[in-house]
């Protein structure tokens, strides 16, 4: 039974460890692996060709995907989906596995509601923000780009005297900036999830500063969009020389680490399980206090991915 993976949406660390295994694990059970190149988009376009085990050669430890992404606009059209469907059809694939995150699990749903295809998605997006998994392929190695950085603009605020801002990706979650903030021992994490205390923040910073604090390391999920109000309150109320960086997109690459290798392995043989076990229902692939399982695509579509409220209770917030 030929199956195809494709990555769609934003790229993630562990995505290249992923299309790996499926080929591999493909070729061991005797089944022909195909490549959707450019995501959505490439779907639409025919952009399908075998995979062979030279393809996947060396690309283990390599962040972004060797098949590419892309968030596609013409997919919404009932049109373009057909045009995919067939495109698929050329090459006998019925099963798809998706590396993408809910907006891509939404698009694939609908077309397959639309035509008989299955897919079974892997949660891929470091703003860890899917319903229904503990975590997802990429949050890992996003999580430790964070703290390389932050131990680095520690180094530079303490030794200047500084307040430091730095603002992380997420979209409107606050994951990776509640655990960059816990494991990093930030003074100040603002997230979209919570509410920030200004008065009962300003009144902790200034006690610890008259007891000796000399620079601040301030965490902001770029979902806040609070980022320049944080940095004027810092310099102009509480009196810090501040510097504001935004890591930006240095959070997305960088080489998978071995959690993020490990879960791509483990989440690509469930996959490749349940398209070649020929059930007819789409699923995804989640991790749940350590277990992997299997939830349907309504489930993890459906509902809104909130904070664990303990990791929300660890956060050493000033307010
Ligand atoms: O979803 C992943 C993510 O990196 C978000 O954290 C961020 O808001 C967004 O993608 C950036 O998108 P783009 O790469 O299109 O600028």
């Amino acid at each position: 039974m030929p199956l195809a993976i494709m990555c769609s949406g934003g790229d993630a660390p562990g995505m290249n460890p992923a299309i790996k295994k499926f080929v591999d694990y493909l070729y061991e059970k005797g089944e022909k692996p195909y490549f959707v190149y450019n995501g959505l988009d490439g779907l639409i376009d025919g952009k399908i060709h075998p995979a062979t085990h030279k393809d996947v050669g060396g690309i283990l430890h390599r962040g972004g995907a060797i098949i590419r992404s892309s968030r596609s606009k013409r997919f919404y059209e009932y049109e373009y989906r057909k045009q995919a469907y067939e495109n698929l059809k050329k090459h006998d694939i019925t099963g798809l596995v998706v590396l993408g995150g809910d907006g891509s699990f939404r698009a694939m749903e609908k077309m397959s509601q639309e035509f008989p295809l299955n897919f079974v998605g892997i949660p891929t997006t470091i703003d860890n923000d899917i319903y229904g998994t503990d975590t997802c392929l990429g949050v890992d190695t996003a999580l430790n780009v964070i703290r390389d950085a932050l131990d680095k603009i520690r180094d530079t605020a303490s030794t200047f005297s500084r307040a430091f801002v730095v603002e992380v990706m997420g979209r409107e979650c606050g994951y990776l900036a509640v655990v960059s903030a816990i494991t990093s021992g930030a003074e100040i994490c603002l997230v979209p999830e919570v509410d920030f205390n200004w008065h009962v923040a300003r009144e902790h910073l200034k006690r610890e500063i008259r007891h000796g604090r000399n620079y601040v390391l301030a965490i902001v999920a770029e979902g806040t969009k609070m980022t320049f109000d944080i940095a004027d309150w810092l310099e102009n109320d509480i009196g810090m020389e501040t510097r504001v960086t935004v890591l930006g997109h240095i959070q997305r690459g960088g080489s998978p680490t071995v959690n993020d290798r490990m879960l791509a392995f483990e989440c690509t043989i469930r996959a490749v399980d349940h398209l070649l076990s020929a059930t007819s229902s789409n699923k995804v692939v989640v991790v749940e206090n350590g277990n992997f399982g299997m939830k349907e695509i309504d489930e993890i579509v459906n509902n809104k991915y909130q904070i664990d409220p303990e990791l929300l209770g660890m956060l050493n917030r000033l307010d």
